[in-house]
């Protein structure tokens, strides 16, 4: 029977939250868990305030009756726990599949930790298999897609339905697909160049932590 890396890893995540922090929630199907299993410890009495990084995980945790605080009711958080798409042994990783990076970001960057929440398949040697998300305004897209372009990947502009997909923030999600990034901290020095470029989802010096789960039962932490 296979079992559910992405739950067993979350919830181990969940272990590291005691009375009184102040939470980020992630985004996507393994922050998921994670949520469900903090709802869970709240309805037991883990006294937690928390904050969301997308209207889906804002939901869940309402649902769940895990205490929202606005941004202006707080200057900062004790811990995020969030997914990647991939993640490598120095801990840079890429986020944005679910397409709330730029949310994850900001949320991330006012943690004191974010410990990442994985299964197996996303740890790799080097980052740039999964298409790097980059969040673009919609004013000009098309020259931003080509300044995106002659950094050497190839960029789909990402749709929805019959549409393109709109972010939480309205803006699109253009996906570069390089392969194989070298240097992730070049290359997101040349991303915050481009001037249509709002954020991209290349974190790198943010993750403390990584929880990843794997399907034989175990877990690797790597700090
Ligand atoms: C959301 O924008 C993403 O960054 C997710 O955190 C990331 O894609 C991981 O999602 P899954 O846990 O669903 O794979």
């Amino acid at each position: 029977m296979s079992i559910n890396v992405k739950q067993l890893a979350a919830e181990k995540a969940v272990e590291y939250v005691v009375d009184g922090m102040k939470v980020g929630l992630g985004t996507g199907s393994t922050a998921y868990w994670a949520i469900r299993k903090l709802g869970e410890r709240v309805q037991e009495g883990l006294k937690i305030t928390a904050v969301a990084t997308s209207v889906a995980s804002e939901e869940q945790a309402r649902e769940l009756g895990i205490p929202l605080v606005g941004f202006g009711d707080i200057d900062g958080l004790d811990l995020t726990i969030d997914g990647a798409d991939e993640l490598n042994h120095d801990l840079e990783l890429i986020k944005g599949g679910g397409g709330a990076l730029l949310r994850e970001k900001i949320v991330a960057r006012g943690s004191k930790q974010m410990i990442v929440v994985a299964d197996e398949s996303k740890a790799v040697g080097t980052l740039g298999q999964f298409p790097l998300p980059v969040e673009i305004v919609p004013f000009a897209w098309e020259w931003t897609v080509a300044d995106l372009a002659k950094l050497g990947c190839t960029v789909e502009l990402r749709r929805s339905g019959d549409g393109l997909y709109k972010t939480d923030n309205g803006n699109y999600i253009a996906d570069c697909r390089f392969g194989t990034i070298v240097s992730a901290s070049e290359l997101a020095a040349s991303l915050q160049n481009i001037t249509g470029v709002v954020e991209h989802g290349l974190f790198i010096g943010i993750a403390a932590v990584a929880i990843i789960g794997k399907q034989d039962g175990s877990i690797e932490i790597i700090e």
